[in-house]
């Protein structure tokens, strides 16, 4: 009913707008006054997380995206090897694991059962699992060694949205705590990123605030047949996930790529008038990164595409490519996917509106997929 939908047309409207609040609720009570983190919930005891040697995460779909970006601050702030692997294809292929592995179980309904199958032959190859989950009491979290939960709330529309920022301060959260408890020489980034993390849903907040002009470029190309989007470094996993959301809710072809990769075979799709989102790299931080995507963005623009632009407040560099330019917050480089996705997930909602489809119930999918 339109009660349950707080006044928005769709379920998936009401739970982007709840973003700032599920990323706040998923913080609440882990950050202590002093800046550091206490996950209790986390019953893997700080000595046995300083005995682990490699960090294993499987999910599917959107959660598997969210994962995608946890492998690049996992490594970064605690060095510790991490692979991601879909869910489905995880236990197929006798993965390498023992008692030193944490297998990290990404899934907001905790029903998915690609993802129950991977956790239970992890468990059985004696390595500690941890559920990452936004459903109390359910499977998943109940067959893990711990669970950290997300409180993002009921989310009902088939697409996920706040699920998966929730996830990724989740993921982040463990990436932070684990640098933590072993001690590295990123104890001062650790330090600010906590403090970066704590503010952060007030800058989800300013990217729903301009929103509108996102919504009426997508109606503009609501007869297109195909949307290439393009990122780097954690940039790459949002473009995967911008893509998955268009083919969920607007029912056309659309494709993520790693930036890097568009000389290797990808950019033979450029042609006239292509829509093509690229998610920008800081500016500052990893500059290399970002002069490189700037003469991406400029490759394809010169090659006809119709360049959408993603890119922070301040980053001038991008100006003269991009046909349409989308800001959003400065961020630290890992935390951006906070920011970057919300406009996708905008994007995707309006081109499904205008193409005329059932948002909140995609065609062929269901919210959680509990066969194998
Ligand atoms: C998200 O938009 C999708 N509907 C889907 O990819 C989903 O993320 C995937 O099925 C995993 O679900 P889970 O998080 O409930 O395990």
């Amino acid at each position: 009913s339109a009660a349950e939908k707080g006044g928005y047309d769709y379920f998936m409207l009401k739970e982007i707008a709840e973003q700032p609040k599920a990323v706040a609720d998923t913080l609440l009570g882990r950050i202590d006054p002093s800046g550091s983190l206490t996950l209790d919930e986390v019953r893997i005891s700080p000595s046995e997380l300083r005995e682990i040697d490699k960090v294993v995460i499987v999910a599917c779909g959107t959660a598997f995206h969210a994962g995608l970006i946890a492998k690049y601050a996992i490594e970064h702030w605690t060095r510790i090897p991490c692979e991601v692997e879909l869910a489905s294809e995880f236990r197929y292929r006798d993965p390498i694991l023992d008692g030193h592995s944490l297998v990290i179980a990404i899934s907001q309904s905790g029903e998915t059962m690609d993802t129950l199958m991977a956790l239970r032959h992890a468990r059985e190859q004696g390595s500690k699992v941890l559920a990452i989950c936004n459903t109390n009491g359910s499977t998943i979290p109940r067959e893990s060694d711990a669970v950290l939960y997300t409180h993002a709330g009921p989310e009902v529309a088939v697409a996920s949205t706040k699920a998966f920022l929730t996830q990724l301060v989740a993921c982040y959260l463990v990436a932070l705590y684990l640098g933590q408890v072993r001690g590295t020489k990123w104890g001062d980034e650790i330090q600010a990123v906590i403090k970066d993390l704590s503010r952060i849903s007030e800058e989800v907040e300013r990217v729903l605030e301009t929103m509108e002009p996102v919504r009426a470029l997508a109606r503009t190309l609501a007869s297109k047949n195909t949307v290439l989007f393009l990122g780097r470094h954690v940039g790459y996993p949002v473009a995967l996930e911008g893509a998955l959301k268009l083919k969920e809710l607007a029912y056309m072809h659309a494709e993520g790529f790693a930036a890097g990769e568009l000389k290797h075979g990808p950019i033979a799709l450029i042609e006239e008038d292509v829509p093509v989102v690229v998610v920008v790299p800081s500016p500052r931080g990893r500059s290399v990164l970002h002069d490189k995507i700037v003469s991406n963005i400029q490759e394809i623009r010169a090659r006809g595409a119709r360049t959408i632009v993603i890119a922070e407040e301040g980053d001038e560099a991008v100006v003269p490519y991009a046909d349409h330019l989308i800001r959003i917050p400065a961020t630290p480089t890992l935390l951006q996917p906070l920011v970057a996705t919300v406009p996708l997930q905008v994007f995707a909602c309006e081109l499904a509106t205008a193409r005329g489809n059932e948002v909140d119930q995609p065609r062929n999918l269901a919210k959680s997929v509990t066969v194998e």
